[in-house]
């Protein structure tokens, strides 16, 4: 059965379900349901991790195509040479080796959905005559004469920002406007902490279940250590952090022992804070910070950059300005400051 009437949890019969009651979410949650009414093309953005498989599979079955094929495919994990046979099948003796006929992934989904994973890795010359199959509701097997038509809906994913995809001549344009009729945009988990909660009782019970243990919930300071976490790997690491947990955990709740090494560390004593002392000057407190939260970001300074709120060029900008020499120590680097 599909259900959509709650917004925090769109569910899809046996499928897992979508889950969150973040604003953010939310808001998802109620574009995937209109989108679901349309057989429209959708782009869904978002981190690595963020959802974006899930929420096209929940598109999928919130669609009148649900009870119809939904195949997906990585446009970033075939080899190039074989991703024109992937996608539109091939007749056999097409090319060396095809000793008969293959269907691709266009025939295997008409009817119902084809998701084109990571549609940003394609290659330029593909994007073309996926473009024409996409305009013209046909297609030919590689190697083929006859032309079969198509009733597929058309969903892609990309963990990079599209426009810019775009501007760097990765996705042609046109291809662009064509799979964009509708966006969803899928936040980092970090700015949807509200989440965590029903996300972990989740897959606490999802894992408790798989694992013939009972682990009931997870203990205050533990839930706290994971709100302060910046989640480079989003929900999908949340999920192996809380898989992990179930394994090494002793009682029925997941406590701070259960967590990885450098969720532990964290704490007053640990790696997750620095003791500034009182006279030390603002300069100094920034490089500092900039540096720790770097590390704390396992050195991903675009991570570091959101999680300080200014833009990737500007921690360059301050990594650029502490290696002059003439900046070893923050008064000479403050006073360059004001002579600007
Ligand atoms: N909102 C959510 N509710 C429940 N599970 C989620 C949610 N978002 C992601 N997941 C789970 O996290 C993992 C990664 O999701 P996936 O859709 O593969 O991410 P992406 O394609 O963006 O890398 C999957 O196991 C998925 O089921
Ligand atoms: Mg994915």
């Amino acid at each position: 059965m599909i259900s959509a009437a709650h917004h925090n949890e769109v569910a899809c019969g046996d499928q897992s379900a979508m889950i969150g009651r973040s604003p953010a979410m939310r808001a998802v949650m109620a574009t995937i349901e209109r989108i679901a009414q349309s057989p429209a093309s959708a782009v869904i953005t978002g981190e690595s991790g963020t959802g974006k498989e899930l929420v096209a599979r929940t598109i999928h079955q919130l669609s009148a195509r649900r009870d119809a094929p939904y195949v997906a495919v990585n446009c970033a994990a075939i080899p190039e040479s074989l991703m024109e046979s992937e996608l539109f099948g091939h007749e056999r003796g097409a090319f060396t080796g095809a000793d008969r006929r293959q269907e691709g992934c266009f025939e295997m989904a008409n009817g119902g959905t084809l998701l084109l994973d990571e549609i940003t890795e394609m290659k330029a010359g593909l994007q073309a005559k996926l473009l024409r199959v996409l305009e013209e509701h046909r297609l030919r097997r590689v190697g083929g004469s006859v032309e079969l038509s198509l009733d597929v809906r058309v969903l892609a994913t990309t963990n990079r920002n599209v426009e810019q995809t775009v501007r760097e001549g990765r996705l042609r344009p046109d291809l662009y406007y064509r799979l964009n009729i509708f966006t969803v945009h899928l936040p980092p988990l970090r700015e949807r902490v509200e989440d965590l909660p029903m996300l972990i009782e989740a897959f606490l019970r999802q894992f408790s279940r798989t694992g013939a243990k009972e682990i009931t919930g997870i203990d205050e300071a533990c839930l706290d250590l994971l709100r302060a976490h910046p989640w480079p790997g989003n929900v999908r690491q949340l999920r192996n952090v809380i898989e992990r947990a179930c394994i090494v955990c002793q009682g029925g709740l997941i406590r701070k022992q259960d967590l990885p090494e450098e969720f532990r560390n964290c704490g007053p004593q640990g790696n997750g804070y620095f003791m500034v002392r009182l006279g030390t000057s603002l300069t100094e407190v920034e490089r500092e910070l900039i540096s720790r939260t770097i590390d704390y970001a396992g050195g991903n300074k675009t991570r570091a950059a959101q999680i300080l709120g200014v833009s990737t060029r500007t921690i360059y900008n301050k990594l650029d300005q502490y290696a002059q020499p003439d900046s070893q120590d923050g008064t000479h680097a403050h006073s360059r400051e004001t002579l600007n």
